[in-house]
């Protein structure tokens, strides 16, 4: 009896600190230095919209994450202030609240540190410095306010970390599960998915080897285990020249570095924060949830639909000396290449705020 009391009392506990969970999602934790209020949600979704935060005034965070593109922005590179073009494509920020790392190199650790990267970035926001985000805070009143009632602080004491944590606290709520697949795989409900998802769900799990990295678990399904690997996407500039470059790693890899040109470097991937060669053209794995709305795909946005992305796993993507063994050619049929894209559609789901 005692045991069954101090159960319930857990629930009860973790339901109201973590609020309810939507099915196919784990809990969201929140860091412990920045506990989650709505009020401080509300500001952050406030400071996400704002153009001001841009050196033309026509940038906001929303311009590359679009609520109603499940928060990409539906071209192959990003485009920030004059139509400048960045080299990579605006990953979703949906579901980033389970992410141990951000960006497609996952070179920062949490949302927090990741929030004020963009605003100084010379083609997003283009900001020479941080200092813009400040002044407008506090040439607007209702900021003034906002941050009095979150924080209970005074217009002096805003800091950048208050504007981090608040746009952080507002990212952690978007989330997206609850879709077809949920259901059916997780509720057993299984007329929800149509007979062609539910084989391709059979064919992502084991014959395409898709859910060894964009892992299913028993009780929850992110479709990432936040791990980095090449796939062989964009490594064109740097397959040609990688004989040499090893060889210069071998004695000094900084000085390799440096020696390559600036779209040579863009493609070193995860190797630019590790500087370990097995990294070299790894990515984050990115999550698969509403992927139907998130055209077009992987780190520099070449792949323009599900189908071909099929296609691409499908001929054992492009070879070079780092691809990850675990692609490899799957001689799919025409039928589970179309399969596994219905299973892809079954990932969609409105995402919260
Ligand atoms: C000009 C388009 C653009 C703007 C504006 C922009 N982003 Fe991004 N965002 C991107 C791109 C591109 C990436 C991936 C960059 C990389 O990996 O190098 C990214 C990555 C991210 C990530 C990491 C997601 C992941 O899964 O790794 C988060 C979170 C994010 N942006 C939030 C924001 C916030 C908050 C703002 C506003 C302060 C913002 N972005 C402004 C284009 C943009
Ligand atoms: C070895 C790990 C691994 C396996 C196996 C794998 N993927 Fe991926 N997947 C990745 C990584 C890493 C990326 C990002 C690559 C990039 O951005 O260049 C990715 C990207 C994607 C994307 C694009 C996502 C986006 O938002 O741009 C889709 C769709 C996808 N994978 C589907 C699949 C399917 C379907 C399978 C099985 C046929 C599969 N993956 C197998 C690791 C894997």
């Amino acid at each position: 009896m005692k045991n069954i009391l101090l159960s319930l009392l857990l629930l009860t506990f973790a339901s109201t600190v973590f609020g309810e969970r939507i099915v196919g999602l784990p809990a969201v934790k929140f860091p412990s230095d920045n506990p989650q209020t709505p009020k401080k949600v509300a500001l952050g979704k406030k400071l996400f919209n704002d153009v001001r935060f841009s050196s033309t005034g026509t940038i906001s965070c929303a311009s590359c994450h679009h609520s109603n593109k499940s928060f990409t922005d539906g071209q192959p590179q990003a485009i920030g202030i004059h139509g400048l073009i960045g080299k990579r494509n605006s990953p979703t920020i949906t579901n980033s609240a389970f992410s141990t790392s951000f960006f497609h190199d996952g070179r920062r650790k949490t949302l927090e540190e990741q929030a004020l990267d963009p605003l100084t970035n010379p083609i997003e926001h283009g900001l020479k410095d941080h200092s813009t985000v400040l002044n407008v805070i506090h040439s607007d009143f209702s900021y003034l306010k906002d941050f009095l009632t979150v924080y209970g602080i005074t217009a002096e004491e805003i800091t950048l970390g208050h504007v981090a944590k608040s746009i952080a606290s507002y990212e952690r709520t978007l989330l997206s599960g609850n879709s077809p697949f949920d259901q059916y795989f997780f509720k057993g409900q299984r007329p929800v998915l149509s007979e062609s998802a539910a084989r391709g769900l059979r064919i992502f799990r084991r014959k395409a080897n898709c859910a060894n990295c964009h892992e299913i678990s028993w009780d929850h399904a992110l479709f990432t285990d936040n791990r980095f690997y090449n796939i062989g996407i964009g490594f064109g500039e740097l397959r040609l020249i990688l004989p040499t470059f090893l060889e210069h790693a071998k004695t000094n890899v900084a000085n390799a570095v440096s020696n390559l040109s600036s779209n040579q470097k863009v493609e070193l991937g995860r190797f630019a924060v590790t500087h370990q060669l097995k990294d070299i053209g790894a990515y984050k794995t990115p999550t698969l949830r509403n992927i139907d709305l998130t055209a077009p795909y992987m780190h520099d946005g070449s792949i323009k639909t599900l189908e071909d992305v099929v296609e691409y796993y499908d001929k054992g993507g492009d070879s070079n000396s780092f691809l990850n063994p675990a692609i490899f050619p799957l001689s799919l049929s025409k039928q589970e290449k179309t399969d596994l894209v219905s299973f892809l559609k079954s990932l969609t789901s409105l995402t919260t705020q």
